[in-house]
C-alpha cells in the first residue's frame, strides 16, 4: 500500500464527505464564475490541510460536522490563497495545469479568489463554534503578512535565516497550524490539548513550506508547476541562504552580489542554483526540516495509541519526503 493510503486509511469516510462537501460550497450561479470554479474542482490538490484536521479531529475524538465543516473551509481559504499567489507570483502553472489566472486573466482571478475566500468565511459560521471562527480569522491576516513580507525582504535583499522562517511560518504554517488546532477544536479537546495540537501543525507547515522551496531548486515534472520561480522573483530560500552566509564567511561575493544587484537573467538563476546546490544549501535545508519533523513527532507521542495517530506520524514523514 503507498503512504498515501495508508496515512487516509483510518478516515476513507470522512474524507470523501470533505470532496464531496467542498465541491457543494462551490456553486455558483454566474456562468464565468461556475466555469473557472469547475476548473479548480477538477484539479484538486494533495489535500493535506484537510487530512491534517480530519486526522487530528479523529486522534483525540469523533469526527463531527464540524470537523467536516472546518476541513471544508481550511481548504477553501487554502485555495482562494494559491489563486492569489499565481497572480502575485505571474505562475502559469497550477497542479499540473494552466494557473487561473493564464486561463482568464487577473481580473478574474482576484475575484475568484475573493469569492472563495468569502465562501469560506460562511463556512465558518456553519460550524457554529466561535473559536474556530476566532482561529480562522487569524489565519487569513497572517497569510497576507506572509506574503507581504516576503515582497519586503525581497525588495530589500535581506538574507536573513530567521526573517525566512518568519516568512514561511506566516504564509503557510500558521495555515497548518490552524488545521490541527481547529481539528481538535470541533472535538471539544482542552485548552492544552489544542495548544499542543496547533504547535504540532506549526512544525508540520515550516517542513511543508521547505520542502516546496527545496522543489525549487530541480526540474522535476511531478510537482506541476513551474521550478526556477523563486530566485528570479528574488525569493532567496533557505538552501540559496546558507549557501551565501557560507560564501560570505569564506570571504566571498561573487553570488552575494548577483543577489543584491537583482540580475535574475535565467543564466545567472541557474549559477545560483548550482552554487546552493555545491554549497551543500539543499542538505542544510533538509537537515532543518528533520529537526522540525523531529519536534513534530516528539509532541504527539504522548497521544494514546491508535490509527489515526500512527497516521499523523506518517504524515510528518511525507511532509518531508514528498515528491510533490
Ligand atoms: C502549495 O500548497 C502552497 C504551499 C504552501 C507551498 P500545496 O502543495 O498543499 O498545494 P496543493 O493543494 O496540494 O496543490
Ligand atoms: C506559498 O508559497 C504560497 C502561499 C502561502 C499561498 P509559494 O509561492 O512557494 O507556493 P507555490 O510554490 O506557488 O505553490
Ligand atoms: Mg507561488
Ligand atoms: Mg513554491
Amino acid at each position: 500500500m503507498n503512504v498515501r493510503k495508508k496515512i487516509e486509511e483510518p478516515i476513507t469516510e470522512e474524507l470523501q464527505r470533505f470532496k464531496d462537501e467542498f465541491a457543494d460550497s462551490l456553486k455558483s450561479s454566474t456562468n464565468r464564475l461556475q466555469q473557472a470554479v469547475d476548473q479548480i474542482i477538477a484539479s484538486s490538490g494533495k489535500h493535506i490541510r484537510p487530512l491534517l484536521v480530519l486526522l487530528t479531529a479523529k486522534a483525540l475524538g469523533e469526527v463531527n460536522n464540524g470537523t467536516i465543516n472546518s476541513a471544508v473551509m481550511i481548504e477553501l481559504l487554502h485555495t482562494s490563497s494559491l489563486i492569489h499567489d499565481d497572480v502575485i507570483d505571474s505562475t502559469k502553472q497550477r497542479r499540473g495545469q494552466p494557473s487561473l489566472n493564464a486561463i482568464f486573466d487577473n481580473r478574474v482571478s482576484v475575484l475568484v479568489g475573493d469569492y472563495i475566500l468569502a465562501s469560506a468565511l460562511i463556512r465558518s459560521t456553519m460550524t457554529n463554534n466561535i473559536d474556530i471562527i476566532r482561529v480562522v480569522s487569524k489565519i487569513g491576516r497572517e497569510l497576507a503578512e506572509g506574503e507581504i513580507k516576503q515582497m519586503e525582504i525581497a525588495d530589500e535583499s535581506i538574507l536573513d535565516e530567521n526573517c525566512y522562517m518568519e516568512v514561511i511560518r506566516k504564509k503557510t504554517a500558521v495555515l497548518l497550524s490552524g488545521c490541527t488546532e481547529v481539528g481538535a477544536i470541533s472535538v471539544n479537546s482542552s485548552a492544552e490539548m489544542a495548544a499542543t495540537a496547533r504547535q504540532f501543525g506549526e512544525y508540520i507547515g515550516l517542513c511543508f513550506q521547505i520542502r516546496d522551496d527545496i522543489f525549487d531548486y530541480f526540474h522535476e515534472s511531478e510537482i506541476g508547476k513551474p521550478t526556477g520561480n523563486d530566485i528570479r522573483e528574488g525569493k532567496i530560500t533557505l538552501p540559496l541562504l546558507y549557501a551565501l552566509k557560507e560564501e560570505q564567511k569564506e570571504g566571498g561575493n561573487c553570488y552575494f552580489d548577483i543577489v543584491c544587484r537583482k540580475d535574475f537573467t535565467q543564466e545567472n538563476v541557474e549559477t545560483l542554483i548550482s552554487f546552493a546546490k555545491e554549497k551543500g544549501g539543499i542538505e542544510y535545508a533538509e537537515s532543518i526540516m528533520k529537526i522540525y519533523r523531529d519536534k513534530a513527532v516528539e509532541l504527539i507521542q504522548k497521544l494514546p495509541a491508535s490509527s489515526p495517530k500512527d497516521s499523523l506520524l506518517l504524515l510528518a514523514d511525507y511532509t518531508i519526503t514528498r515528491k510533490k
